[in-house]
């Protein structure tokens, strides 16, 4: 297959055969769009790392799926910013809960949409941590029944799949077992399953309020560093129940994701996540790249790299684009 008689050239001459020989396609079908919930009415409050979103209260996040899902996007993943904030994350679990609220809500109004509710303490906890501390410990055990519990009252309040995504060891099985045992065998579980501790979560903490007030989240999210301590994350959370798992972040992480849907035959979801969606947003508006682009391009990476979803703040801007090429 050696030049001059194979010339790849030839089946880039035009746009018809480039669509002819296309392996990775995107689809609005793959798309999950983030949302953060915040007390209040009529609140939108703009994030200014993530040009586009905002802390939006109850009534503003149910208008915001409406759209989503008339964009034909099929799911949003839900995360909660409460107005009391303490050292066991009580509002994480709470019955009327900022993302108990919204759930109901949005199942109650807004029909074919599937909604995923972010189960961790982080937003919820005074010290922005992702567990309980004990003696400036994030203590793993301590954790795992909070987790249950606030799994449990997202399903109570009727969301469609629940999210751990705080890294203590066992939280699957742990949040499987509580729901089984509450008649809820039919919720399933997208598992943070390889989620890095990550420089990129930066603008989601602001939007989230949730950055931990000392030290970082390097003894419970994975070291950068490594791959095969992804394959044993993942392996364990497939073994503990998990039904959909996750990879974190996306663009930096595109060789997890290739080995993840090498070795695992479950689905798997890969989270684009917002210092990712920054940086395109911040180049875009200094004139340095073209946003659509890059965003396009970013996202059939993702893909084809193996992912089956991508959870992205593009969501809505990519399902424009690909509604408009139909
Ligand atoms: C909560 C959580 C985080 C993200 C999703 N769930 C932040 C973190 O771990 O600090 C990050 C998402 C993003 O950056 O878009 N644990």
């Amino acid at each position: 297959m050696l030049f001059p008689d194979y010339r790849p050239r030839r089946l880039r001459q035009n746009e018809n055969f480039r669509r002819m020989i296309r392996e990775t396609r995107l689809s609005v079908d793959d798309l999950i769009l983030p949302l953060f919930s915040v007390e209040g009415k009529g609140v939108r409050n703009p994030i200014a790392s993530m040009p586009g979103h905002f802390q939006l209260s109850v009534d503003n996040i149910v208008k915001e799926a409406m759209v989503a899902r008339d964009l034909g996007i099929p799911a949003v993943m839900l995360f909660g910013i409460p107005d009391k904030k303490d050292p066991l994350a009580t509002s994480a679990y709470a019955k009327n809960g900022i993302v108990q609220k919204t759930v109901r809500a949005l199942k109650k109004k807004v029909k074919d949409l599937v909604v995923i509710t972010d189960v961790c303490l982080c937003e919820y906890t005074d010290h922005g941590h992702c567990g309980v501390v004990q003696d400036g410990i994030i203590s793993n055990d301590a954790t795992l029944d909070l987790l249950a519990r606030t799994a449990l009252s997202h399903a109570e309040a009727g969301t469609d799949m629940v999210a751990p995504s705080d890294m203590m060891d066992g939280r699957v099985a742990g949040i499987r077992d509580a729901l089984d045992e509450n008649g809820f065998e039919s919720t399933p579980i997208m598992s943070y399953a390889a989620k890095y501790c990550s420089a990129f979560y930066y603008p989601f903490r602001q939007a989230a309020e949730s950055a931990p007030k000392f030290g970082d989240r390097r003894t419970y999210q994975m070291d950068p560093a490594n791959s095969l301590e992804a394959i044993r994350e993942v392996t364990m959370d497939v073994e503990e129940g998990a039904d959909i798992i996750m990879v974190k972040p996306a663009l930096a992480c595109l060789d997890i994701i290739w080995r993840v849907r090498e070795e695992i035959d479950l689905p798997v979801a890969a989270y684009n996540v917002s210092g990712e969606f920054a940086m395109i947003k911040a180049a875009d508006k200094l004139g340095w790249l073209n946003g659509k682009q890059a965003m396009m391009e970013s996202l059939i990476a993702i893909k084809r790299a193996g992912a089956d979803m991508i959870l992205t703040y593009f969501a809505k801007e990519a399902a424009k684009e690909l509604n408009i090429d139909d």
